[in-house]
């Protein structure tokens, strides 16, 4: 494993750890940690990645050897925490990216990745069918804590404090029932309707962990471990809640 600065301890919730590695092993590290994760599962695994900069050394790294060869890749099933309504080829879609700096170079089946379907004709209905299909891939309409949809989600953080497309202020915070939902009105601009997976929907896992790098994630960072009531706060997860930083992004109070 990469050089690692464990510190637990933080307030909440309990099974809460913060990892600090340097600048350029933060790409190495969750790579480790992705694959120790999906080498412990003897059968299905399920990963549910995320958008924004922070993920793209690690998806650099998962399509290039040595990771790529070590990667279970007929038994991952890759989905997408929440996307732009845009479809894959445009820039500006999450699964877009993953695929082209590693789905699209490995030797991933096509049936394994899952894609909001920014093809359907409103975000709306993209949410219903993406909720439809995790709930097949699930084989319920209930999450039960004792049996994760996912075994790791990956997680960002906005400037603002966001994670997913969970805006600060947004009713969707507070969503219990709904699995998938479109964000078609608070977000960032320049506005771009998106799709979004909601937080009962992303703790259903074994292990949650957020990837932060960069001074500018600091000053958010220290809210959010210092408890505002912040999305990024307010994510949680039925296993491990695990926060990967480089040093640049730690707070002082965990660097
Ligand atoms: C997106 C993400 C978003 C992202 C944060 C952090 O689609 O952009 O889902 O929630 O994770 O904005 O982005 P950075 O990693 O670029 O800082």
């Amino acid at each position: 494993m990469a050089e690692q600065g464990w510190k637990a301890d933080l307030p909440r919730p309990a099974q809460r750890y913060v990892i600090v590695v340097d600048e350029a092993k933060f790409a190495e590290a969750a790579a480790q940690r992705l694959l120790t994760r999906m080498t412990s599962i003897k059968d299905r695994i399920a990963v549910c990645l995320t958008g924004g900069s922070s993920p793209e050394g690690l998806y650099r790294l998962l399509g290039e050897e040595p990771w790529r060869s070590e990667v279970p890749w007929d038994r991952v099933h890759w989905f997408m925490g929440d996307d732009r309504f845009v479809p894959l080829t445009d820039p500006r879609s999450n699964m877009g990216v993953a695929k082209r700096l590693f789905l699209d170079r490995s030797p991933a089946p096509r049936g394994n990745i899952h894609p909001l379907p920014t093809d359907a004709n409103y975000p709306e209905g993209a949410a219903n069918i993406y909720e439809d299909e995790l709930k097949s891939f699930y084989g319920a309409d209930r999450l039960d804590p004792a049996r994760p949809l996912f075994d790791l989600v990956l997680m960002g953080l906005g400037p603002d404090g966001h994670t997913a497309s969970l805006f600060p202020g947004s009713r969707a915070l507070d969503e219990k029932s709904r699995w998938v939902l479109a964000v078609t009105k608070a977000g960032m601009e320049p506005f771009v309707p998106r799709v979004t997976l909601t937080f009962p929907v992303h703790a259903s896992t074994r292990e949650m962990l957020f990837l932060v790098d960069g001074s500018g994630k600091r000053d958010i960072l220290q809210r959010v471990f210092a408890g505002e009531d912040l999305p990024g706060s307010r994510a949680y997860s039925d296993g491990e809640l695990v926060w990967l930083l480089d040093r640049a992004a730690a707070p002082e109070t965990v660097s």
